[in-house]
């Protein structure tokens, strides 16, 4: 078993093992932009993936599939209900995202949330070879590089998040914050979306632990560790290349067709999250309408809303927000020949979401803070003709490289709605200027950048 020299650990694998109704089981690709972002360097170097299957349950078997050795790690319905939906997403994520929605903290999500990376990390000291790079993903599993440095020093360890990470004045507030930042001290390199969450935590380990530092690194327990930032990215050679394939083309067609030929398509992309600020679209879109500024069917917004953490409250009540102003929307401004709004509640592959990328004239993203979003640097990667006008978030990591994109800041209604109108109307030339400045910033940092530097930064470590 231990002979994988690349082991990635994260709380998910890049499949999810679902159950159909007559009892048969079959994976299909897990969501989110973690997925997205590991899968190709994974597949590319033939590593092993340690992970969660997405269902309660003993473990299957570790097994082959994409050119990736899969190891998956149970959880019982305990550890879902504590580690995974309590401690990572009601309270972690919550406070990590600025506190748009109030953490909850419970000692026993806390307790879960310890055996659960204990079980994670075990599970990558036995498949790793001598003096294997270990790279760790994510909030999940903070606690694990430490942990496994304990059973293994000779592993090299590396270790990035997905997420924003806070400043000390909202990261204190964890009744278990010294625990936290000791188990990613466990860790050679630590990365980070944005340079000032790799500031924050270093300047945790200063106040907290009273650990001496210089620069970007930390003296901890006669080691170096380096806390640096490393924006994220997608492949976007084969993203560009799959939205330019003649069955995407025809597709994106098809959808401009389906959706009764509008003159302009607004297009929203997101988990239903909270962090994704989908109801200050609807908000926008909708004042819009009223003042008159934009008729509807001739202008439509089509709202992706995949479904996420579905048995935690505060996606529960938000789901439920967002369906009834939708609904109310269509009521108001819809027509038999065809509502404003289309919703969907639904996960799309790839494909289809490439040409929803080709066919959409305007992309909305306008979450309250995101580490990175990767569905930004997807629609800029699809848009190899040169067309499309993207409303970003400044709150979005993706708009420290973005910087073409029409900003906004999605607390500020009126600027949403000016930014929307702007970008509804801008002339062909200034939509191809600032798509093609967006794309060349992309070309060069993609995927295969961001793994490499922060691969070639691990191995100067070790
Ligand atoms: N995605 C998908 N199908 C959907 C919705 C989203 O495949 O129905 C993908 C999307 O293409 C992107 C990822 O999920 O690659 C979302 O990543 P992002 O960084 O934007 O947000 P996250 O979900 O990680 O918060
Ligand atoms: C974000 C997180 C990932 C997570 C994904 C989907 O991208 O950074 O760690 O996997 O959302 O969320 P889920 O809870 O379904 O894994």
């Amino acid at each position: 078993e231990a002979d994988s020299p690349v082991v990635v650990v994260a709380n998910r694998l890049p499949v999810d093992q679902v159950t159909d109704p007559d009892g048969t089981t079959r994976y299909q690709r897990s969501p989110g932009g973690l997925v997205t972002a590991l899968e190709p360097f994974v597949a590319g170097r033939g590593g092993a993936w340690v992970g969660w299957s997405g269902a309660a349950g003993e473990a299957p078997e570790p097994f082959e599939s994409g050119g990736m050795s899969l190891v998956p790690v149970g959880l019982s319905e305990e550890e879902v209900d504590r580690y995974y939906e309590g401690f990572s997403n009601a309270s972690l994520w919550p406070l990590y995202h600025d506190v748009v929605e109030k953490p909850e903290y419970h000692r026993n999500w806390w307790d879960a949330y310890v055996q659960v990376n204990k079980r994670f990390a075990d599970r990558a000291a036995e498949v790793a070879a001598e003096g294997a790079i270990v790279w760790v993903h994510d909030y999940q599993l903070q606690l694990v590089p430490a942990m496994l440095r304990q059973q293994r020093p000779d592993l090299t360890i590396g270790f990035f998040l997905h997420i924003p990470f806070p400043p000390y004045e909202l990261f204190t507030q964890l009744p278990w914050r010294s625990a936290i930042i000791e188990g990613l001290l466990g860790a050679d390199l630590i990365g980070f979306q944005q340079p000032s969450a790799a500031s924050n935590f270093i300047n945790l380990a200063r106040r907290l632990h009273d650990l001496p530092y210089k620069g970007n690194t930390i003296a901890y327990e006669g080691r170096t560790v380096t806390a640096k930032a490393f924006p994220i990215s997608i492949d976007v050679s084969s993203f560009d290349e799959l939205a330019r394939t003649p069955e995407v083309l025809a597709r994106a067609a098809e959808i401009r067709e389906e959706l009764g030929q509008p003159d302009k398509i607004v297009l929203g992309v997101d988990r239903l999250d909270y962090t994704k600020g989908i109801g200050v679209r609807l908000e926008a879109f909708e004042e819009l309408l009223e003042d008159g500024a934009l008729e509807a069917p001739s202008t439509v917004l089509v709202q992706v809303a995949t479904p996420s953490r579905e048995r935690v409250e505060h996606y529960v009540t938000m789901r439920e927000t967002i369906e009834q102003q939708v609904g109310h929307i269509n009521g108001v401004y819809g027509s038999i020949a065809g509502p404003a709004v289309h919703y969907f509640n639904q996960s799309m592959p790839r494909e289809e979401l490439a040409a929803m990328y080709r066919a959409a004239d305007v992309m909305l993203v306008t979450p309250y803070r995101d580490g990175m979003n990767l569905v930004a640097k997807e629609y800029v990667a699809a848009r190899g003709d040169d067309g499309g006008v993207l409303v970003l978030s400044e709150f979005a990591g993706a708009a420290a490289e973005l910087k073409q994109a029409l900003l906004v800041n999605p607390h500020d209604i009126a600027g949403v709605k000016a930014q929307l109108l702007r970008a509804l109307r801008m002339e062909p030339a200034e939509t191809a200027k600032r798509m093609r400045a967006m794309r060349r910033h992309i070309k060069k940092h993609d995927l295969d950048h961001w793994a490499s530097s922060f691969f070639e930064s691990l191995q100067a470590q070790a």
